[in-house]
């Protein structure tokens, strides 16, 4: 198998069991997703690429899988492209048939016995679903349970996470069972964005979840912008396999972005004045793909 077929699940499988995560970053341009490629061929680590239902109809759905498959042909590095955060049945049917790899279906917001229904509606499509990469594997789902808060921002408040939002161990592997989802995104004291206090991770959770799900379910923390590396390596150790990062990237790109529009104010060529924005985001998904241990991981997952 070469490292462009290693499949999305086997890889996250790897990570599990090696105590390492893949790193998983969102895009909204086409710029977005060559940084990020471009990060993890030079960092030799597996590239997933996470857009939500707002940044993938932003660049267009068949154009990111189209780019994605571009960057398959030319880097020859393992590239999966995730549909994160799709809240709802129609829109995950929509990116599942436009081509993505992967799928996030979050219904983490309904009533839980309509979450199960749903999600477990989204697999089995999914997994009658060819991956785009590997004839004969069915596509990677994730889902969620447990309630995560906040938006992929700076927020000038402080955002409590109450303890009943956190995922439920027993819970989890009753959705795991009933689901047959691939991946269990949870809540264990993560926040989307980066809010005024230092979110806390309650890594006891963490362990507790993994013990009472399948080992061949991944664990995914959402919402990692903000978190110190150490709770970060803690978490990994702990059992969690795939990390999500926004935030961290946007406010690198646009703080850079503003600087260069400051320096030059007379340049109206956009590829030259957003050159040291996108240097800025590769520059951080290294850094966090080293946090990970990913970095030198294509490898070991080929
Ligand atoms: O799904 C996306 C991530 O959970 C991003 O969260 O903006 O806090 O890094 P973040
Ligand atoms: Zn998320």
């Amino acid at each position: 198998m070469s490292g462009m077929a290693s499949h999305l699940q086997e890889i996250i499988f790897r990570a599990t069991q090696g105590g390492w995560a893949t790193g998983h970053f969102n895009a909204s341009e086409a710029d977005h997703i060559r940084a990020i490629v471009e990060a993890c061929r030079d960092a030799g680590a597996p590239a997933i690429i996470g857009m939500s239902e707002g940044e993938r109809s932003h660049l267009g759905l068949l154009e990111a899988v189209a780019l994605c498959d571009a960057f398959r042909k030319e880097f020859g590095i393992p590239i999966f492209l995730n549909a994160d955060h799709t809240k709802s049945v129609e829109k995950a049917k929509e990116a599942i048939d436009a081509g993505f790899d992967s799928i996030h279906i979050d219904l983490s917001a309904l009533p839980y016995e309509e979450n199960i229904a749903h999600t477990q509606e989204i697999v089995e499509y999914a997994h009658s679903k060819h991956s785009n990469i590997l004839e004969n594997v069915g596509m990677s789902v994730e889902g969620e349970l447990g309630y995560l808060r906040g938006e992929s921002r700076i927020q000038q408040e402080k955002i409590t996470v109450k303890k009943e939002d956190y995922t439920d161990p027993a819970q989890a592997a009753d959705f795991v069972t009933r689901t047959g989802i691939d991946r269990l995104a949870i809540a264990v004291g993560n926040i989307h964005g980066i809010s005024l206090d230092e979110p806390d991770l309650d890594i006891e959770r963490i362990r507790a979840i993994r013990a009472a799900v399948p080992p061949e379910v991944a664990l995914v923390l959402h919402a990692a912008s903000g978190i110190p590396d150490d709770a970060i390596r803690s978490a990994i150790a702990a059992g969690i396999a795939n990390i999500h990062i926004n935030t961290d990237l946007r406010t690198a790109y646009v703080a850079e972005l503003k600087k260069s529009l400051a320096e030059h104010p007379d340049e109206a060529a956009m590829y030259k004045l957003d050159a040291p924005a996108i240097a800025a985001m590769k520059e951080v998904i290294k850094q966090k793909l080293t946090i990970f241990g990913a970095t030198g991981m294509i490898k070991a997952s080929v």
